[in-house]
């Protein structure tokens, strides 16, 4: 394990996404993005993914510099098709788009479609927070193998359909940011337990035969195992509300067959930005968002070295500290993406150096 500075690691990535064809905005972008996940303790989904970035990219299922199109407008309705662009380009321009439009019409739905891996879908949360509006975001996953099993079922069936909830900062810096993954743990943490030779707890997999196991590899064996739904027939129940909303409602296809076998990942994602000024005063909101997360958080910890926090809060703390102290890499991981840049041509020894 080592440490990296994040202006280190962001420009390791950007050096990747220029060698891979980005053009210099883009590459920004994506790299800016990942390191992002990293300093927000989201390793998995950090820059790990590049080198599954660039398995797309050389299938020809990902394709740089496109930041998608609006494919139709109809009042607060918005379809955008992401046109196989990176997905932290596409999402991106999405929502700035359902920005502006709920700024004039107090909602936007966006629609995204035919988009590669959006990543952190919080950061789209924020984006809206920061911009003073609310967003509820259903997200799902298709392109490739099902991972998450549903709730009495032994084998996959779903993905880890993430779900987010944003809400504007009462206090500066301190937006509400719910954003998890329907199943207990995400696939991303699974790989990143592989890489660092750890077992997972108990009770977040199974193998390929539906047995309970703590082994990481279960999940990238084959036939693979399955990740279990969060909070049992709860997570299940909101993982396929995901898959219909994102999926189905939102164009983007649903896990049939035809959509499991195309060795990418695609995301789709319904997401309803808002502005709440259009329901309640803002000061009296701001107010009431204070009052209830003080006395939420005044609740006497169990562990007094761990305060109660509300959702967003750990990956700010966790984020002032990595930019302290840095990021910390696995040896694997470093060793993938140093592969991904000496695949593309760059020096492998200055890279690493
Ligand atoms: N693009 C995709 O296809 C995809 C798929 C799955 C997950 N993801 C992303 O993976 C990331 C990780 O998801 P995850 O489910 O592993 O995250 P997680 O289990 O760490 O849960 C994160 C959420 O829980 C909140 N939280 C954590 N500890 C808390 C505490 N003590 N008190 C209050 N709130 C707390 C966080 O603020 C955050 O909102 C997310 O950013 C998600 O969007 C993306």
């Amino acid at each position: 394990m080592m440490l990296i500075t994040h202006d280190r690691l962001r420009a390791t990535a950007i050096r990747i996404f220029r060698a891979a064809g980005s053009k210099p905005e883009e590459a920004g972008i994506v790299a800016g993005h990942l390191v992002e996940a990293n300093l927000r303790g989201h390793d998995s989904h950090g820059v790990g993914m590049i080198p599954t970035y660039m398995e797309s990219l050389e299938a020809g299922t990902l394709k740089p510099n496109r930041a998608g199109r609006v494919a139709k407008s109809d009042g607060a309705f918005i379809v955008y098709d992401g046109e196989r662009g990176y997905g932290q380009v596409v999402a991106r321009a999405a929502t700035q788009i359902g920005i502006e439009r709920a700024r004039k019409a107090g909602i936007a739905v966006i629609a995204l479609r035919d988009t590669h891996h959006i990543g952190r879908v919080g950061s789209y949360g924020e984006q809206c927070a920061a911009a003073g509006l609310a967003s509820i975001h259903f997200v799902n996953v298709i392109g490739n193998v099902p991972r998450v099993a549903p709730h009495r079922g032994t084998d996959a069936r779903l993905s880890t359909n993430p779900i987010c909830i944003a809400l504007p900062a009462a206090e500066p810096g301190r937006p509400m940011i719910l954003d998890l993954a329907t199943s207990k743990v995400a696939l991303g943490k699974v790989r990143v337990a592989l890489n660092e030779g750890h077992s997972v707890a108990p009770g977040l997999i199974m193998d390929s035969q539906g047995n309970p196991t703590t082994d990481p590899k279960a999940m990238f064996d084959t036939p693979a195992g399955a990740l279990l739904p969060l909070a049992e027939h709860k997570g299940y129940a909101l993982s396929f509300a995901c898959e219909l909303l994102a999926g189905a409602i939102a164009g983007s296809g649903t896990l049939k067959k035809a959509n499991r076998d195309k060795h990418t990942v695609t995301n789709g994602m319904l997401a309803f930005i808002f502005d709440p000024k259009r329901l309640t005063d803002q000061e009296w909101l701001t107010g009431e968002i204070e009052e209830i997360t003080a006395y939420v958080t005044a609740s006497p910890a169990r562990d007094p070295g761990e305060p109660v926090l509300i959702p967003g809060d750990p990956e700010r703390l966790m984020r002032k500290r990595r930019i302290a102290e840095g990021i910390p890499i696995d040896a694997v991981t470093f060793d993938q993406l140093a592969d991904c840049a000496a695949r593309l041509g760059l020096d492998r020894a200055s890279f690493a150096g």
